[in-house]
């Protein structure tokens, strides 16, 4: 794997001409910032304390940190079992470079190769990935995650050799990983946060089968922080890896960073104002001390939608003309007409900027361009 990131911030590897290219400019300026490589940026300081986790197991864990951030279909979904039709293969959920390549929108997409190249039988791997989302204190559309994934020695698995389905998932076998699995990840959350309330629940995901999901209790509130299971019979298989058996975890980087830091916003993380970046340094989990806010200018957009309204690609025009200004974009109001069989949508649009004040004119400037824009979406303004 590559050891340098620095041609991953050349925003023209994301934005082609090409008919299926759906990354805006915005988006594009996000890539190859390198955060969770920053030792002392919140997403850098969690990133090294999982590895430093890993570490100190017995076991020894590879680690991959500079992966481009550029997939095939292949590398992101296919080899991980994810259908054609799956919602999170469409364009309206994920940035596409070309037909056939996109921004990663987990880690996993990286499984399968290391798999592969049978290097290790261990490994973390570290980095950015990208969904088409809404906008709000808690979701960005860029993010960070890790991801760990062991396979056991042939040895141990020979009871389970050729098992697939049902019998493999009720054999001794996979019952051993699953519980090194919860033990591994359990131990990882006692690493980070002392000893903290758990539970597990069944989850899905074609790559895992049994799958769980993993969520820590934090001031009173249950907090989904992982997902994870034991890898699909047939993702090994179609990675050469049919004889092996193991699992495989994922975690957002920014969820637990928000939680350990007491940070209120997502996106805070990508500010370069030095009242946030002076305030953390390697190796150290220190509460960030909020800075005042700015405060906010509110705008509402209301409009009869065709039936083929995608609502994140609204949430996009509007981030595309006022950039991470819009701090909240809130669906208050929406009926529809039983005449005309119409539906209208009203939106409340929060703006707010980390680091100054805002002028109602000059937010009437940008809300006017966008309900100028809004009808390239083929809506009809109110
Ligand atoms: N890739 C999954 C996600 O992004 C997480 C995951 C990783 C689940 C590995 C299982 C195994 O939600």
């Amino acid at each position: 794997s590559s050891s340098t990131t620095s041609n991953y911030a050349d925003p023209s590897r994301y934005l082609l001409d090409h008919p299926n290219n759906n990354v805006p400019p915005h988006i594009a300026a996000l890539v190859g910032k390198g955060l969770h490589l920053k030792p002392n940026h919140p997403i850098g300081i969690i990133r090294s304390k999982i590895q430093q986790y890993f570490a100190s197991l017995p076991h020894n864990y590879a680690v991959y940190d500079a992966e481009d951030p550029i997939v095939t279909t292949t590398q992101c979904f296919d080899d991980l079992r994810i259908p054609p039709e799956h919602p999170g293969r469409s364009p309206s959920d994920t940035y596409y470079i070309t037909d056939t390549t996109l921004l990663r929108t987990h880690t996993s997409a990286h499984q399968s190769e290391h798999l592969r190249s049978g290097k290790s039988d261990a490994f973390l791997c570290a980095g950015d990935v990208y969904r088409r989302d809404e906008i709000d204190s808690s979701h960005y559309p860029a993010f960070h995650q890790l991801e760990g994934v062991r396979l056991f020695p042939q040895e141990e698995m020979v009871g389970a050799h050729g098992l697939t389905g049902e019998e493999w998932t009720s054999s001794p076998e996979c019952q051993v990983i699953a519980s090194h699995l919860k033990e591994t990840l359990e131990g990882l959350m006692d690493h980070l946060f002392g000893e903290t309330e758990k539970r597990w629940s069944e989850d899905y995901f074609p790559f895992t089968t049994p799958s769980y999901e993993l969520e820590i209790k934090y001031e009173g509130e249950w907090l989904e922080v992982l997902g994870c299971g034991v890898i699909h019979e047939e993702v090994l298989s179609m990675s050469d890896r049919a004889d092996r058996r193991g699992w495989a975890f994922g975690l957002g980087l920014e969820r637990l960073a928000m939680i350990l830091f007491e940070i209120p916003d997502i996106r805070l993380f990508w500010t370069e104002d030095d009242r946030f970046t002076s305030q953390f340094s390697e190796g150290k989990i220190t509460k960030f001390v909020s800075y005042s806010k700015y405060p906010p200018v509110y705008k509402d957009i209301a409009f009869w939608i065709p039936e083929t309204f995608v609502e994140n690609d609204f949430f996009e025009l509007a981030r595309g003309i006022a950039g991470d200004i819009v701090e909240k974009m809130e669906l208050i109001d929406e009926f529809t007409n039983p005449k005309k069989g119409k539906t209208s949508k009203c939106y409340r649009i929060t703006y707010r900027s980390m680091d100054r004040s805002l002028t109602n004119e000059e937010i009437d400037v940008l809300q006017e361009e966008l309900r100028a824009r809004v009808e390239d979406l083929g809506v009809e303004v109110r």
